[in-house]
């Protein structure tokens, strides 16, 4: 258990009024988590202190080799004015999973959502209340030695920062266009692909730059070998409803195990649909699209929550999906997940833990 210490902030933000628009990740509370970690001492010093800058050397290795992981969830605010957070354990492991494969040492896990559930009681009147809004958490750690060798650092920092956001796609729900990538990777197997850090969603850019310039709202990755099998898009894992079936890419070390993606998989079992985690071609989805068998592709993550995809585009071909509406399976999905996370329908699972 950490002894956290508390130190408010003298001069309190203006907390964004009802009906403001959030936008994704712009605003930050006034509070934020740290926690340093020293070889031979371990982790030490969790405090809560004011949202604000930090001093860095120039020469801290985050800064050259990447070496940091990040974490992403969010806290809702119930009907009856409580907090929650969601599956917040999943992210505790998955924190670590990132940091055996970056040499990061471990939090234990009971210590990671300690500290989610404090720096979030302490900001939790930032928690906004309206439809589709929720207070982003951004757990993340970097390696800090002023040390330009390549190696492990000594010393980290663990921080979470809080932002209280709406929906990551400025379209909202309105299904988006994807660009299926034919040029560049992301990941391959053996490498990170499966772990949150930095440098993978840095490899992302130049695709979603591409995809930005030919009027799509992200990129889609085929597998870094082949560039043959569907694996994810820049911020969220994809499914697909082919002939009824639900269809995703297999955890397959490469592609982030989205906790979205686990729940949603859960709950189209759950209502007996049949679920296929495998290999799926681009080849597959095209003809699948072309026979009218691809019945509706949705992405799946923390940001993104369940979002429809209305386009696709791979080489010369752009496939529609849906007539530019939302499918019947991710709109019930939607409000399914975002029922249990904001606390208006059971919870079944056990999914949702209280906070304040
Ligand atoms: C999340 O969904 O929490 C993510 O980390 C995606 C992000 C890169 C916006």
């Amino acid at each position: 258990m950490l002894d956290i210490k508390i130190q408010k902030t003298a001069s309190p933000k203006k907390i964004p009024a009802k009906g403001e628009k959030l936008g994704f990740g712009h605003i930050f509370t006034d509070h934020m988590f740290i926690m340093n970690y020293t070889e031979g001492k371990g982790w030490h010093d969790p405090r809560i202190v004011p949202f604000g800058d930090i001093t860095l050397s120039p020469a801290a290795m985050v800064l050259h080799y990447g070496q940091e992981m990040f974490e992403g969830l969010k806290a809702y605010r119930g009907e009856n004015g409580e907090v929650y957070l969601f599956r917040p354990d999943m992210n505790a492991k998955r924190a670590n999973n990132s940091n055996d494969r970056l040499c990061i040492p471990r939090i234990p896990e009971e210590d990671f959502v300690q500290a989610v559930k404090a720096v979030v009681a302490v900001d939790s009147d930032w928690v906004p209340s309206e439809e589709g809004t929720s207070l982003y958490i951004r757990p993340f750690v970097i390696s800090t030695d002023a040390h330009l060798g390549v190696a492990p650092s000594k010393t980290y920092m663990f921080i979470i920062i809080l932002s209280p956001s709406g929906a990551y796609y400025e379209s909202g729900l309105a299904p988006v266009g994807i660009w299926i990538e034919d040029e560049y990777v992301r990941a391959v197997r053996g490498g990170m692909g499966f772990a949150k850090t930095g440098g993978n969603y840095a490899a992302s850019l130049a695709a979603q730059v591409k995809a930005h310039d030919g009027g799509y709202s992200q990129a889609l990755w085929l597998d870094g070998v082949e560039r043959k099998y569907i694996e994810e898009v820049g911020s969220m894992n994809i499914a697909f409803k082919i002939s009824g079936k639900v269809v995703t890419p297999m955890l397959n070390g490469s592609i982030l195990p989205g906790i979205t993606r686990d729940s949603i998989l859960h709950l189209c079992r759950e209502w007996g649909y049949e679920v296929e985690e495998r290999r799926i071609s681009v080849d597959e989805l095209i003809a699948a699209a072309h026979s009218g068998a691809l019945e509706e592709v949705f992405g799946t993550g923390t940001a993104a929550v369940v979002s429809p995809v209305g386009k696709l585009r791979y080489k010369d071909d752009v496939i529609e999906i849906g007539g530019g509406k939302i499918g019947e399976l991710t709109q019930k999905l939607y409000d399914e997940l975002t029922g249990i996370q904001w606390g208006k329908r059971p919870d079944p699972y056990g999914w949702r833990v209280k906070v304040c």
